[in-house]
């Protein structure tokens, strides 16, 4: 973890001066971390994700995908170096402001990458409205930080939780699975996933038998196993991610449930998963805004560098950091490096058309990838596509008062 202090320079007290003069002494006082990071010699970006945890590779493949990015395109943006910042947030909601702030106010960082869990996103939320600090999210969906706590400060580069969702109803009705139970974990990602499911489900014609959870990060599925068979649904729909997404799709099928009752969910289910979760995965369904098996020279030349240089194959977190990344860049690359330069910093970032692996994909209004949604199968252990399930969905973004 870095803590150096800021480059001194003549740029730095030319700006301290011309701030003091305009403002008076007592303003200036408070504009000074601004006007700070706006002359540092070196980009000062912050990583907040979880290093440790249930989540703790989504975090390492966020952070790669960003790197791998940057390091594609000359190791700068906008022409200046980086200097690079750590903090592992544990998924842990309650220090969510407490680490956002370590990242702004201690490490004083022009940008913070983070995170993967939705409920430290909102504080890293309340920290970025606070401060200013450009904020880009490479996974957490929560609704709020793209609806009614939206921010002109605050871009996301992966999705809504209702998003992949919204995608799964008529897909499952089309294979006259008409009676299904919902299962996830209890927090924000698993509540707003089952809004886009509810949604488009019933609206397809289905029914919603009964709606099960247990709290984040739980993995004691087995009460839940002995219900659902009980109930006897035509399918389990569910949101789970992670290690312990790879836990219950192995509980699944040694419950003897795999080739009785099929199981679908959100895409983070089998994304990451699938060596660890082995034969047990085979034949789940899902929908997500990437899948491993693209046909795209795009796709496959990001893969085969991925592997090449991490070791390890890409998933659907390798690419919203490699997404985050390239929006960075995109905005940093228009304003020359200067990123004290909100107003255009923030119309590049708004008006980025980001050549993703997924695809190409554009913000909406409210900060929020307008992305297609894949319809996909888990065959050979890998995640195969079947079709677009939805073209270029956006959320509502409802509540959100950009100017
Ligand atoms: C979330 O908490 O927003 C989340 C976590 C993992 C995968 C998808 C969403």
């Amino acid at each position: 973890m870095n803590s150096q202090p800021l480059a001194r320079g003549p740029s730095r007290r030319l700006m301290l001066s011309r701030g003091a003069a305009a403002v008076g002494a007592g303003t200036a006082s408070l504009l000074l971390p601004r006007i700070a990071r706006a002359q540092s010699g070196k980009v000062r970006v912050g990583f907040m994700l979880p290093y440790t945890g249930t989540y703790a590779q989504l975090g390492v493949a966020i952070e790669n995908g960003v790197r791998m990015a940057i390091a594609e395109k000359g190791g700068k943006l906008g022409g200046r170096e980086i200097e690079w910042f750590k903090v592992d947030d544990e998924s842990e909601p309650s220090k969510g402001v407490e680490n956002a702030s370590k990242l702004v106010q201690r490490d004083k960082v022009d940008v913070l990458i983070g995170t993967v869990h939705s409920g430290v996103q909102m504080g890293i939320q309340k920290v970025a409205r606070d401060s200013g600090v450009l904020s880009l999210i490479p996974n957490a969906g929560v609704h709020a930080a793209t609806r009614a706590l939206c921010a002109p400060n605050v871009f996301r580069t992966s999705f809504t939780n209702s998003q992949p969702t919204l995608a799964l109803g008529k897909p499952m009705m089309d294979k006259g699975l008409k009676r299904a139970v919902w299962l996830t974990w209890k927090y924000a990602a698993g509540d707003e996933a089952f809004e886009g499911f509810r949604d488009s489900y019933t609206q397809a014609g289905g029914t919603i038998v009964k709606a099960l959870g247990l709290p984040f990060p739980n993995v004691e599925f087995q009460a839940l196993l002995t219900e659902i068979a009980s109930l006897r649904p035509d399918a389990v729909v569910c949101f789970f991610a992670g290690a312990g997404a790879a836990k219950f799709i192995k509980d699944y099928a040694a419950a003897g449930l795999k080739d009785k009752i099929p199981l679908w969910g959100s895409g983070f289910l089998t994304e990451g998963v699938l060596d660890a979760a082995g034969p047990a995965a085979e034949g789940i369904m899902t929908t997500m805004h990437y899948a491993d098996a693209l046909d795209t020279p795009r796709n496959k030349q990001f893969r085969t560098a991925y592997a090449q240089q991490f070791k390890m194959q890409p998933d659907v977190y390798a690419v919203q950091g490699y997404d985050t990344g390239q929006l960075l860049l995109a905005g940093a690359n228009a304003v020359k490096g200067d990123l004290a330069s909100k107003a255009a910093l923030h119309k590049a970032l708004e008006t980025a058309v980001i050549d993703s692996p997924r695809g190409k994909w554009t913000m909406s209004r409210a900060h929020n990838p307008v992305q297609d949604m894949y319809l996909r199968v888990v065959e050979k252990g890998d995640n195969k596509v079947l079709g677009v399930a939805a073209k270029a969905l956006a959320d509502s973004g409802a509540g959100c008062r950009l100017t």
